[in-house]
């Protein structure tokens, strides 16, 4: 029988009680929830895994009257086990075919653990570094976030729910949570709706296409309407224009936080809201236990509580769970696997960006010492970052765990230089300094602990923290050249490390492997291929700072004189910048070098002129103008230059990765559609106006090979 009639037939028997019980998600197996699942009176459990997932799954299996199994969740956000970088470092790779293999590998590691469902991947668009969970994301463009998030579910999901190692997904967190005020995690959010159509909601859109079985809607007011009680969003645009037929689970207790939020006057009120906008399940908090009062009492039709039953029941028949509700406990095998640990390094690998390499790196693996500092260089629970639900420190190879392997004990002296990375004592400085003046080259490990980042962990400032800064300042004092390898959950404010150190390596958090993945760049066994996902700021005052912002009328020019720092006399102009910083960001989205350079010729245009529903070809010659092979990352971007509504000075519209060897050229074409120039105008119709475009092809937001073509009506 196929699935909708099997929905069908449950409905056709359930009662009122059993139906609000599948909208009913706990965490943990408390004492007490045997009752509730015999009573039908739980749907899903989150955090429940192993012997307590069986024994719960076998109550509802074989002792509740319907014996619809349940469904288990939990955060496998970048890993199960075997633990891949940050999503924003996956996002660095600008690979999505390793981001799909990381995925690939954290739902075999899962489901084999008996979890059916993860709340991944998070798709939230942050340009503020500030928010804590900008290490949870893909960074700040549409197109980036939209290509890495809908891999991540086909990671996740693979062709067919059912396969045994595979999990359903969930984009999240729906919509707008990144836009925090302030960078302050839960802030208000405001986001006009062309934004929010033409920004926030296309990551979203992207997993829907790929197929993600579930979202989960966000904590955020958004626009005055709480994104859990929003009936714009979740009804109108996800069920409604998109035609996602899966179902939506509240964030932890967000319907009841209708409540604080001033939406909802109690929990029967945030029931009502909840479900009449669409949110299907209610994760943690109980208020949905009045939906049977409030159908009752006509304030809530049947239909909408008939749907979101149709929606989860769908999800579970997709899985498979009503034929394979037990997880394989022998697939266990695959944990931490040698194939595991080689997805997980080859990711670490690609998501590191070099900032910096004033000749320095690779490093030569004959050098006679070298100098390990910086507490982060081995740190195994740190360098994996937020969101790490079952990883362990213990499982993950440190730098200084790979650098000793790599050259030796004997030729790598470690000195930590503070006892952890917030720390802000001095007295072990002289040690990593004495260190640093017995060796031929140091490389220091710094940034920020893994319990920086995360939920609930935005910071007010983008410094290293504690005394770092002294520190890389002492080992630089030496005179002996510094490697700066920078482990961060967000883009940090890393001016003076710049000014420092004669390298600089942009890890994030790696994850697992990330020791032998840094290894290897270190040492020149791989090239570094990173790019940046999100803008460098030079200072946490330029915070909100994304390449793909407004003109303004009055842009100040790209090549403005750095306006000096302090408080200058007299400055110059009259342009949208500051008195005290340079406007411009450190490194901008996109940026990243590796061992070898590359020259852009010959941009191409196969016509200079569009009419609307043609595509052109736009093409480049790329070159390995270096002595080692590397990969390029190619970036097409656009600019509409007039719209009836102003638009990005910039906005990434294709990538794709090169590998070349030294002097090796090749052709690099993209395809562009007069449909991908589109965006929605004021009456929110989503639109390609004829005009000019600029176009560039080249290997950041900043600097590429000019064009320009028109389009026609
Ligand atoms: C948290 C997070 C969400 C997570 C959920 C379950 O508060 O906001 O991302 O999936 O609760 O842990």
């Amino acid at each position: 029988m196929d699935i909708e009639k099997r929905i069908d037939d449950l409905l056709a028997r359930m009662t009122l009680p059993e139906k609000i019980g599948q909208m009913r998600q706990i965490s943990g197996a408390p004492e007490g929830t045997e009752d509730l699942i015999r009573q039908g009176a739980v749907g899903s459990f989150l955090n429940v895994m192993g012997e307590d997932a069986r024994r719960c799954q076998r109550l509802a299996v074989e002792e509740s009257r319907l014996g619809i199994p349940l469904i288990f969740g939990r955060d496998v956000i970048h890993g199960f086990r075997t633990i891949l970088p940050i999503p924003l470092g996956q996002a660095a790779t600008f690979d999505p075919e390793v981001v799909r293999e990381g995925a690939r590998i954290a739902a075999r590691e899962a489901a084999a653990c008996g979890v059916h469902w993860t709340f991944a991947p998070m798709v939230d668009i942050a340009r503020d570094p500030r928010w804590g969970r900008i290490a949870e994301g893909c960074g700040e463009d549409p197109y980036l976030a939209a290509c890495v998030g809908a891999a991540m579910v086909e990671g996740f999901q693979g062709s067919d729910l059912a396969d045994p190692e595979r999990i359903a997904a969930c984009a999240k967190h729906y919509v707008g949570y990144g836009a925090a005020e302030g960078g302050r995690d839960y802030n208000t959010t405001w986001i006009p709706e062309g934004l929010l159509r033409d920004v926030y909601l296309v990551p979203f859109q992207a997993c829907v296409r790929a197929g993600t079985a579930t979202l989960m809607s966000a904590f955020n007011d958004l626009n005055g309407v709480p994104a859990s009680g929003n009936a714009f969003t979740l009804r109108k645009v996800l069920k409604g224009e998109w035609g996602f037929d899966g179902f939506v689970v509240s964030d932890w207790a967000s319907i009841w936080e209708m409540i604080p939020h001033g939406f909802a006057a109690d929990e029967q009120e945030a029931a009502q809201l909840g479900v009449a906008a669409g949110v299907d399940m209610e994760m943690v908090s109980s208020c949905f236990e009045h939906l049977e009062a409030l159908v009752a009492a006509g304030k809530l039709p049947l239909e909408l509580i008939d749907d979101a039953v149709r929606r989860i029941l769908r999800v579970k028949l997709r899985l498979g769970l009503f034929e394979h509700p037990y997880a394989d406990e022998g697939r266990q095998a695959v944990i931490l696997s040698a194939e595991h640990r080689q997805v997980a390094q080859r990711a670490a690998r690609e998501s590191c960006v070099l900032l910096k390499n004033e000749g320095l790196l690779p490093l030569s693996a004959a050098i006679s010492k070298l100098a390990v500092i910086g507490p982060l260089a081995d740190s195994g629970r740190d360098q994996l970052g937020c969101w790490v639900m079952d990883g362990r420190g213990e499982d993950a190879v440190t730098p200084l765990q790979a650098l000793q392997g790599a050259l030796g004990a004997g030729r790598v002296v470690y000195a930590p230089g503070l006892a952890d990375a917030r720390s802000t004592d001095e007295s072990l400085i002289p040690e990593a300094v004495a260190a640093a003046q017995a060796a031929e080259a140091v490389v220091a490990f710094l940034g920020e602990d893994a319990g920086l980042s995360g939920e609930a962990h935005s910071r007010a400032f983008l410094d290293l923290p504690g005394a770092q800064q002294r520190l890389l300042d002492a080992l630089a004092a030496t005179g002996r050249p510094v490697v700066a390898v920078i482990l961060t959950g967000r883009s940090l404010a890393l001016g003076p490390v710049v000014e420092k150190a004669g390298a600089l390596l942009l890890a994030w958090h790696p994850g697992t492997m990330g020791g032998p993945a840094i290894a290897d760049l270190l040492l020149g066994v791989e090239a570094p291929v990173g790019r940046l996902p999100v803008t460098l700021p030079r200072t946490v005052g330029q915070v909100p700072l994304y390449y793909n912002h407004k003109s303004t009328g009055r842009p100040p020019a790209d090549d403005a004189p750095s306006i000096p720092t302090g408080t200058p006399l007299d400055p110059e102009g009259f342009v949208s910048s500051y008195l005290d910083v340079d406007h411009r960001p450190l490194f901008p989205f996109g940026f990243g070098l590796s061992y070898t350079t590359f020259a852009y010729r010959d941009l191409q245009l196969s016509t200079p002129q569009l009419r609307l529903g043609e595509a052109l070809t736009a093409s480049v010659t790329v070159t390995n103008t270096g002595a080692a092979k590397g990969i390029e990352v190619v970036q097409l971007y656009v600019r509409d230059r007039v719209g009836s509504l102003t638009r990005p000075v910039r906005e990434l519209k294709g990538f794709q990765r090169v590998e070349l060897a030294p002097g090796e050229a090749r052709q690099v074409s993209f395809t562009l559609h007069t449909d991908d120039l589109a965006f929605h105008n004021a009456a929110m119709q989503r639109v390609t106006e004829p005009g000019a475009f600029d176009l560039w092809i080249g290997p950041d937001a900043q600097h590429g090979l000019p064009a320009e073509f028109t389009v026609v009506g």
